[in-house]
């Protein structure tokens, strides 16, 4: 497979939310990894889903020094236990990669029958950031209010990823400081609602990602997704703000600097 297909410059990319510890990735995650740095590629966040994969991101951080991890518990991801291992946690947020607690927050397209404790444990690994000076990095689907009433009681600092919310909660996610997440989904014909929000947006509040190996942009829209097609995604916000690409790449690099301290 040849991965050498964009023209980005040189270090001009982060993505702020992948999973390359995905197991579609198990085939080829090293060759992968390794070339994303001549596809234009600074930097990139992988975002954990629970105690396991919050070891295996750190492993990547380990061989790839342009990586850094999230780690924490996915909303899908929850322990049948109900107890979250806030032990286990503080051990590997010592670990010099980890930028953020994530990616934690409410899934209710997934599961509608655990409400309660999708709540709780938010909330708890939302504090559980704060206390610990890091970043939360959220995911909402299907789950609006809640997420944005828990984010307004406890104003962490973080980013919504995958932002799907109107330019009403954008403007209320602004408000608190935080920042949007905008991928491959920018990029798909029938996303009119987030081309608004992204057009609403001021450039120094939003974040590229992937959500790797999910979410790949046109033309790669069904494919596996990396790090390299975020090129895809800051063409479009370019040419919805009516801005350079360049002009999107760096801004949108200096606010995940700015973010996760990198
Ligand atoms: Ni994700």
């Amino acid at each position: 497979m040849d991965f050498n297909f964009a023209t980005a410059p040189q270090g001009s990319i982060f993505d702020t939310h992948a999973h390359y510890d995905d197991e579609r990735f198990d085939s080829d995650r090293y060759e992968l990894l390794a070339s994303l740095k001549n596809s234009g590629v600074g930097g990139v966040i992988n975002c954990a889903v629970d105690i396991e994969s919050s070891k295996n991101v750190i492993k990547i951080a380990e061989d790839f020094d342009f990586c850094y991890s999230a780690v924490g518990y996915h909303p899908e991801n929850l322990p049948d236990s109900k107890s979250l291992d806030f032990e286990k946690l503080c051990e590997l947020i010592k670990h010099k990669s980890v930028v953020a607690i994530g990616e934690i927050g409410l899934d209710y397209y997934w599961h509608q029958d655990n409400k309660d404790y999708q709540k709780q444990s938010f909330l708890l690994q939302t504090e559980f950031a704060i206390k610990n000076n890091l970043p939360v990095i959220v995911h909402d689907r299907e789950a609006h209010a809640d997420t944005l009433s828990i984010l307004q009681a406890k104003k962490p600092r973080g980013v919504l990823h995958c932002f799907s919310g109107s330019v009403e909660m954008a403007e209320s996610i602004l408000k608190l400081g935080m920042y949007i997440g905008v991928g491959g989904v920018v990029t798909f014909k029938n996303s009119k609602k987030l081309a608004e929000v992204v057009k609403s947006l001021p450039l120094n509040r939003i974040l590229l990602e992937t959500d790797a190996p999910y979410m790949a942009p046109e033309p790669f829209r069904g494919k596996t997704n990396n790090s390299a097609y975020i090129l895809f995604v800051a063409k479009k916000i370019a040419e919805i703000k009516g801005v350079t690409e360049t002009e999107v790449l760096e801004q949108t690099y200096l606010n995940a600097k700015n973010l996760f301290g990198v």
